[in-house]
């Protein structure tokens, strides 16, 4: 489970080595978009040996965004970077969860080839970025026992509707991207996995930023992508339980170890019953993933 994933494009060594040195709980390095298409080649080369450094004692688990599977790229991406054993691939542009089945297949391939241990590499597949996808989200919960969660954008998506504006009155996003993102929330659910929050663009408000993941942990999800340094100790802290949720999932827990059989009881004056067992474990888990 990981609170902040830091974007870095993979084209330049020193945001590279920034990345490292910051420890976000993951750092992506991203061969699509923060890449131009010229660049590719050698930035491809960058990421492998970028991974190819001695990772004991780094805590910081390794991502690599390939382009979409539909692009020529994605395969030159996945062959030059597996060599690296990355912990976990970034696939944009999901259409479907047909897609990260193929990448799977491709992985178990490029795991065999460089000696990686077989089903080590997980997907984080961006989920939202079709309109089609939108339509195929609930399939996720069968796909892949690579799946280390789903995280949704809404550039790709707002460019394909045609949309002006994504914003809604005075809130972080329109009805249209709402929906994505309760849809990814969901899916991630339904798919027993991890959600993770899109990005918040606009990185010299920190304000801005600690509300928006405020709000993704309030409503369940338990990381945001980020994309600059100063956004990972606001996000790491927006999705670290406080000591007082933790003391109040403890005592949840341990009431209901203490009455075994029973369904619904009291504590402190209010009734606790299945869905607070569960979200006290969730928030024990969100605590044990730090
Ligand atoms: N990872 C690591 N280091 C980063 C970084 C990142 N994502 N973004 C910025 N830095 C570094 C800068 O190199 C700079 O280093 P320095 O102080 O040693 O010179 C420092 O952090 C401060 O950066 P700043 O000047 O505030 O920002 P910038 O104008 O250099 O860069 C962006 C702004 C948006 C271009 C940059 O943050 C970035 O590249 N973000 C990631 C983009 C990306 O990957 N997009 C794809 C996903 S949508
Ligand atoms: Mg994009």
């Amino acid at each position: 489970m990981h609170r902040s994933y830091l974007f870095v494009p993979a084209d330049s060594d020193k945001k590279m080595a920034k990345a490292r040195a910051l420890a976000p709980d993951a750092v992506i390095y991203d061969l699509e978009d923060a890449v131009a298409q010229d660049a590719r080649p050698e930035a491809r080369l960058r990421v492998a040996e970028f991974l190819s450094q001695d990772r004991s004692g780094v805590s910081t688990a390794q991502f690599v965004r390939i382009n979409p599977m539909d692009s020529e790229d994605a395969d030159k991406d996945l062959g030059a970077v597996m060599s690296g054993a990355p912990d976990g691939i970034v696939l944009p542009k999901a259409h479907a969860p047909d897609d990260i089945a193929a990448l799977s297949a491709r992985l178990d391939a490029l795991e065999a080839q460089h000696g990686v241990t077989p089903g080590a590499t997980c997907i984080l597949p961006v989920a939202t970025e079709t309109p089609r996808a939108l339509f195929t989200l609930g399939a996720y919960a069968t796909v892949s026992e690579r799946l280390a969660g789903l995280t949704w954008g809404a550039e790709d998506l707002g460019a394909a509707v045609g949309a002006t504006s994504k914003a809604g009155d005075n809130e972080e996003w329109s009805d249209p991207f709402k929906l994505a993102r309760s849809l990814c929330l969901f899916a991630a659910a339904a798919a027993e996995t991890e959600a993770v929050d899109t990005l918040y663009a606009d990185f010299r408000d920190q304000a801005g930023l600690k509300a928006s993941a405020e709000r993704a942990r309030r409503d369940g999800f338990t990381g945001k992508l980020a994309i600059h340094p100063g956004q990972v100790d606001v996000i790491n802290a927006a999705f670290s339980p406080s000591e007082a949720e933790i003391d109040q999932a403890r005592a949840i827990i341990d009431l209901f170890e203490r009455n075994p059989g029973v369904g619904a009881l009291s504590l402190e004056g209010r009734m606790v019953d299945m869905p607070h067992l569960i979200q006290a474990r969730k928030i024990i888990a969100l605590a044990r993933g730090r």
